[in-house]
């Protein structure tokens, strides 16, 4: 295997590696994925995680399988394996399927055009991104949408860097994202180690912080997006939406077209993944040893993401090849991209 290394996702030595992104901000821990088993056991435990990091680290998990020499059968069984770790992210089966469509002898290289234009991906969002943020706006952001969700710079993430990197005096206000808290453990470190100036809330105070005049502009990112614009993303992203709507302030959604999913009508046909109870009965990620403040056997709910309206994207749509407000979305104008894919 080819070396490179991004910010969570690298190959060294031949061996493809991730940061195990459930001890982060802790520990900088990289982690040898020798097989697509050990990489299916990282993204069903987070260790690995973001909609278009997860069809990277999958794309290469099976390349590297097929330099080790597996069959064209067994690579098409850890193929579907893959595709099932986890449910709700379109890139995780727009990848591997990408590896499927092409000849056998082009797997490798395949996985590497997917990383390649990963980060190319990043790069347009940012662009077409960049002018919506303004000199002296404060935004709020949910999840983690940067280089530890994709393998460029980010999706959201991507524009707020842009916008910082372009000398704009921006202020970011990061939802800690219950129950795993990617936005208190990852944006928070992604946006310290760039020295882009943040506020760690938790998602509860948002509301207030809204009506207080503290925010201007939401950005935040997608694992699903449907051909009408509605879109599943992290838990809390719908109450961001409606609470961002209630107090007229814009909403963008930003995402590559790898997150579109072309044979989805609406969000309702969005598969929405349900968690352990153990996650939102108490800590499991970050912190050495478990903490539970319910009972054991308490009844728990735990949908990883939840669907958000296109009505309530009042900002607009930032995809890597441009951006779309409401109106051309509801004229179609997602379906149309269907072409750029092929
Ligand atoms: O469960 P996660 O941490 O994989 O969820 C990630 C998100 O919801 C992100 O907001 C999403 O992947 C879009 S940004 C790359």
């Amino acid at each position: 295997m080819q070396n490179f290394e991004c910010l969570s996702i690298r190959v060294k030595h031949n061996e493809l590696q991730i940061i195990d992104q459930t001890k982060l901000p802790h520990e900088e821990h990289w982690v040898t994925c020798s097989h697509p088993d050990i990489m299916i056991d990282a993204i069903k435990k987070l260790k690995v995680r973001g909609a278009p990091l997860i069809g990277v680290a999958a794309a290469l998990s099976l390349a590297q399988f097929v330099e080790s020499g597996a069959s064209q059968v067994d690579f098409k069984e850890k193929a579907a394996e893959l595709k099932k770790s986890r449910p709700t992210a379109v890139n995780l089966m727009w990848a591997v399927d990408r590896l499927l469509s092409v000849s056998f002898d082009r797997v490798i290289q395949t996985a590497y055009f997917i990383l390649e234009e990963d980060i190319a991906l990043c790069e347009g969002m940012a662009t077409h991104g960049v002018s919506l943020i303004q000199d002296g706006d404060s935004i709020l952001t949910h999840c983690n949408t940067g280089g530890l969700a994709t393998a460029g710079i980010g999706t959201a993430l991507s524009v707020i860097i842009k916008a910082h990197q372009s000398g704009k005096k921006i202020h970011v206000y990061v939802d800690e994202t219950r129950p795993l808290l990617q936005g208190g453990r990852l944006t928070t470190w992604e946006l310290g180690k760039r020295n882009i100036p943040y506020t760690l809330i938790c998602d509860s105070m948002a509301a207030q912080l809204m009506r207080d005049g503290k925010i201007q502009k939401v950005f935040l990112g997608s694992d699903r997006i449907a051909l009408n614009g509605d879109f599943a993303n992290k838990i809390g992203t719908y109450s961001v939406a409606v609470n961002a709507y209630h107090h007229k302030i814009p909403f963008y959604v930003v995402a590559p077209r790898s997150t579109i999913d072309f044979s989805c009508e609406n969000g309702n046909q969005i598969p929405i993944e349900e968690r352990d109870p153990a996650e939102v009965q108490g800590v499991t990620v970050g912190v050495t040893h478990p903490i539970r403040w319910s009972p054991q056997n308490a009844s728990v709910y735990n949908p990883a993401f939840d669907v958000t309206p296109a009505q309530l994207v009042t900002g607009g749509w930032v995809l890597d090849c441009g951006f779309f407000n409401f109106e051309q979305i509801k004229e179609g104008s997602l379906r149309e991209l269907n072409q750029l894919n092929s």
